[in-house]
Formats: structure tokens, C-alpha cells, sequence
């Protein structure tokens, strides 16, 4: 299966790609239209369709092929965001409500997987916090007695499952892990016994919201419903959401051990950013699995040195045999820190969104399945006015902002440049990629291992930031709102619907 990056994440791995039933839009009517074949979009329809509506998916890419193909797929009942943040934030009610929607999210698994005998490698597991630092000690007291009264089952405990040296540590009882693209696609098959449809390599262009419908025009055709829901992580277009949402990546690295060092548990340490740990068993196989090494998108000059650094730190405390798998992914860090599952903002109440998962993707996205539902069936839901997007005021003069950047048309240098006058395409490596200024401009630009140069303009395409290059995923980054494109400029990862443009290199001698 395909991944928006150039390394190949554990899930990618030894998995046939899913076929979807349909290639073409069948002519039949759609309740709703939901965008992005992740796992927030196929739960979501599977939700909906076994509540009577009929669904239609558009993908851009393939299924699972943004970050439910390089997640590291933890189910927790605590968040990114801590339960004494929340309660800070949000008040007593919040945490109580956070306790209770991650609560369900996990029982949605379970119930997913008992209903449709999901061969995923589930497992419900206990989940470790710990402090290392004398300062980590206090934070962890206080996490422990918000959570305690959210009424999360916690207790505290002297031993955890890695062997690495900490002062005090709690455990969350019934976390859970799942092999993550074998549950999506086990989903999506639910999805079109039910009568669901999946268009693959189908993305959305226009949508018009008009007298209670929406019209969706996508790249293999027209289609009209009474829903659209972005599961996108973020959606297209330019909203108050892509000022209350930061992009992150995060990073991977999947090893066999030896002495059998798997964990047998979900272990968090308390730096910032934060290393996780746990194993997986992939047809008799055991893993373990590191992530860590979190900055900004498009922030780290050099991504293959996050990769490495957090090979590093798994060597140094794991008698790790081999490293088999190194990868990336991004997600979306909420500015209040809760996510925002609900009514997009500006919208009539046709348009639906799921976003700001911050690291908890993966449990959050069956928040929203559930909320998405029930907001769908114009059903109460207690977590509708947490989660809403809509709770986030945008500041004064915000909607001039936006007029101006959605005004502005990205001007660039002539379209033909001599290859000759850029002097650094000489110095570039196979591989290898750089932002070179000519005449005046910024240009990206990519060698590829056979010597194949790509010349892009580097301005985004969603809102004009100039794109940076990841050399982990081999994609050009965009910091401001998290857009993604391939070394030859198409759109990896939204908001930017257009690909960044194409420069051609005239004259142009390859040694
Ligand atoms: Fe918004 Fe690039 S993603 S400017």
C-alpha cells in the first residue's frame, strides 16, 4: 500500500493495498459525502451507514494513505493534553467528559472488532506514565490526581515494562493497540457490505454549500448530498481552523530486539517531545516500536537526524537486533488543546470537520465517528460543545486576513530557467534537495537518485508560505499549515488542493 512519504512505515508492510468495489461514481443518491479514507473517515461512514445513510468516500490517494499509515496506533483514555491541563482549561466537566468520550472511542473499537471477527492485532494493554526528572515528578502527581477524578482507572505503580530508570510512575488500566491498516481495511470492507462507496484517487475541487445540500464537484465528477465531512485532518480552502491548528511530525522506528526485550505494555516518558513505546505482533513476529523526536513541520533543517537520534535512543536503552522500519508522520496540534470535531467553522450546517488530534489520533478518531453520527442523525451528544470547533473565537481583523490570503495569486519567475545559472544544481547529491535563490526568487529543487533534476516554485499553494524540504519522507513541507507535496510538486497531504508549480529547466547537462 501507498504512504503520503518515502519511507515505508510497519503497517505499510507485506499488506495488500485494498480494492475498493467502485472506480467510477455510481449514479445512485448520497445522505452524506465524507472526504479522506483514513481511519476517522471510514469509521465515521461505517458509523453513518449502519444508521441508515447512505455514504459515498472520496480519497485523494488510497485508503490509510496519510497518517493511519504511519500512526503508531496507541488507544488511550488520557490524552496528549493532560488530564490536569484539561481540567485547567476546560473545568471539571471537561475532564469528566474527555474521561468518558475516550472511553467510548475504545469501546468502538472493540465493538468494531467483535461484530466484524477484525483479525488486527488487538490487544488491550495497560498504559505507563513516568517521571525521569526531579521536576517530572510534581507534574506527574498532579496528572494522577486529575485524572483520578475524572474518573479514569489509575493507580500508581513501582515497576514499568522497559527497562529504563525513573523515579515514579502511574498506570492506566485497559489501554489498548491495534495493527492500524488492517483495521481500516477491515472497516471499509464493513463499510461496503453495507452498501457504503469508496472512490479512490477521487479529490474534492469545489464545494458549494446552497439550501440545505452540498455540491461537491471532485475529480470524478459531480455529486450532491446533505453532508460533507472533511476527514482530512484539516480541510481545504482557508479557515479559522488553519490558524488554531500547528502542523507536527513525528517519528517512528519499528525494531526486533534481543532476549526477547518486547514490552508488554504502552509507555510514555515526560520530555517534551516525548518518546512511546510498544511492541506489536505482526504474523509471529514481534516488534518494538519507538516514536519520538516531535518538532513543527517544516521547522528541522535535517528530518533524517530525527530518525537517527531516535534510533540512538532506542540502541541505548534496548538490546535492539535490528531496525527494520524508520518512518514519519504529521498531525495537528489544537491551540486550546483539545480537538475539533463538529461544524466547520463558516459553515451554513452542511460541512462537517474532524481535526486537531494533536497525538491521538488514533483515539480521537472514533470520538468523532460517534459525534459526526449523531450530529448527522440530529442526535444530542454530550461532547458536541467540547469538541466544537466552533468554541474558538477567531481574533479581531481575522476575516480581512483571510480575504487577503485567499486574494493572492503566487506571482514567479519565468517558467524556463537555464539549468547553467543555478550553480548549486552542481553541488546537489543524488538524493538530495535544496531552496536556491535565482535572481531574486526561491526555487526547490531535486535531485533524483538516477540524476533527474525537479525545479518547483516553492510557494505553497494553500496560502503562499515557502515549502521546506524533509529528507526523511523526500517531500517539500509546507510550515504554515501543514501541506505536503512530492519531489515533483503533487499534493501529498492537504490543505493545498493545487500541486506547486512546475519549473523547467532548460540547457540543462547531467554528469
Ligand atoms: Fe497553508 Fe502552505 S499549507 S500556506
Amino acid at each position: 500500500m501507498l504512504r503520503d512519504g518515502a519511507a515505508i512505515s510497519l503497517w505499510q508492510n507485506a499488506i495488500e493495498p485494498f480494492q475498493p468495489k467502485y472506480k467510477t461514481l455510481p449514479t445512485q443518491q448520497f445522505d452524506v459525502i465524507i472526504a479522506g479514507a483514513g481511519v476517522t473517515g471510514i469509521s465515521t461512514a461505517l458509523q453513518l451507514q449502519k444508521a441508515g445513510k447512505k455514504c459515498l468516500v472520496v480519497e485523494a490517494h488510497t485508503l490509510c494513505f496519510g497518517t493511519t499509515g504511519g500512526t503508531t496506533a496507541h488507544l488511550n483514555t488520557f490524552l496528549d493534553t493532560s488530564y490536569k491541563q484539561i481540567k485547567k482549561d476546560f473545568g471539571e466537566d471537561g475532564i469528566h467528559l474527555v474521561a468518558s468520550a475516550t472511553q467510548k472511542a475504545l469501546d468502538l473499537y472493540k465493538h468494531n472488532i467483535e461484530t466484524y471477527n477484525i483479525d488486527c492485532g488487538y490487544e488491550q494493554k495497560d498504559g505507563y506514565l513516568y517521571a525521569i526528572e526531579d521536576d517530572q515528578v510534581k507534574e506527574l502527581d498532579e496528572i494522577f490526581l486529575a485524572s483520578k477524578e475524572a474518573g479514569v482507572d489509575v493507580a500508581y505503580t513501582d515497576r514499568i515494562p522497559i527497562p529504563i530508570s525513573f523515579q515514579k510512575a502511574i498506570i492506566y488500566r485497559e489501554q489498548a493497540q491495534v495493527h492500524p491498516t488492517k483495521y481500516v481495511y477491515a472497516l471499509a470492507k464493513a463499510f461496503e457490505e453495507a452498501g457504503g462507496v469508496i472512490l479512490e484517487n477521487c479529490s474534492v475541487q469545489e464545494v458549494v454549500e446552497d439550501e440545505g445540500r452540498v455540491v461537491v464537484a471532485t475529480t470524478l465528477g459531480g455529486v450532491q448530498a446533505s453532508y460533507l465531512v472533511y476527514a482530512t485532518h484539516i480541510p481545504p480552502g482557508i479557515n479559522l481552523l488553519h490558524f488554531t491548528n500547528a502542523p507536527y511530525r513525528s517519528y517512528a522506528i519499528a525494531v526486533t530486539c534481543k532476549e526477547n526485550a518486547y514490552t508488554e505494555g504502552l509507555c510514555y516518558d515526560m520530555y517534551d517531545p516525548y518518546h512511546y513505546y510498544r511492541s506489536q505482533e505482526i504474523d509471529g513476529k514481534n516488534y518494538l516500536i519507538i516514536g519520538g523526536e516531535d518538532h513543527k513541520t517544516a521547522h528541522e533543517k535535517n528530518t533524517d537526524a530525527c530518525l537517527n537520534k531516535l534510533e540512538a535512543h532506542a540502541r541505548a536503552h534496548f538490546p535492539v537486533e535490528q531496525v527494520l522500519f524508520r518512518w514519519s508522520s504529521q498531525y495537528f496540534e489544537p491551540a486550546d488543546g483539545l480537538a475539533q470535531i463538529g461544524l466547520l467553522p463558516g459553515s451554513k450546517g452542511n460541512i462537517l470537520v474532524a481535526t486537531g488530534y494533536g497525538g491521538n489520533g488514533m483515539t480521537y478518531s472514533h470520538i468523532s465517528a460517534l459525534l459526526l453520527t449523531d450530529l448527522v442523525m440530529k442526535k444530542e451528544n454530550a461532547y458536541a460543545a467540547l469538541f466544537s470547533p466552533g468554541r474558538i473565537k477567531p481574533m479581531a481583523g481575522f476575516t480581512n486576513f483571510i480575504k487577503e490570503n485567499a486574494d493572492v495569486v503566487a506571482q514567479f519567475i519565468s517558467k524556463r530557467i537555464s539549468a547553467e545559472k543555478i550553480k548549486e544544481l552542481a553541488e546537489l547529491a543524488p538524493g538530495e534537495a535544496k531552496l536556491v535563490k535565482y535572481e531574486g526568487e526561491k526555487l526547490a529543487i531535486y535531485k533524483s537518485e538516477e540524476g533527474k533534476v525537479h525545479a518547483l516554485n516553492p510557494v505553497c499553494t494553500h496560502a503562499k508560505c515557502v515549502v521546506g524540504w524533509n529528507s526523511a519522507e523526500k517531500s517539500w513541507d509546507c510550515p504554515c499549515h501543514g501541506a505536503r507535496y512530492s519531489v515533483d510538486g503533487k499534493v501529498l497531504t492537504g490543505p493545498a488542493s493545487k500541486d506547486l508549480q512546475a519549473v523547467q529547466l532548460i540547457d540543462l547537462i547531467l554528469k
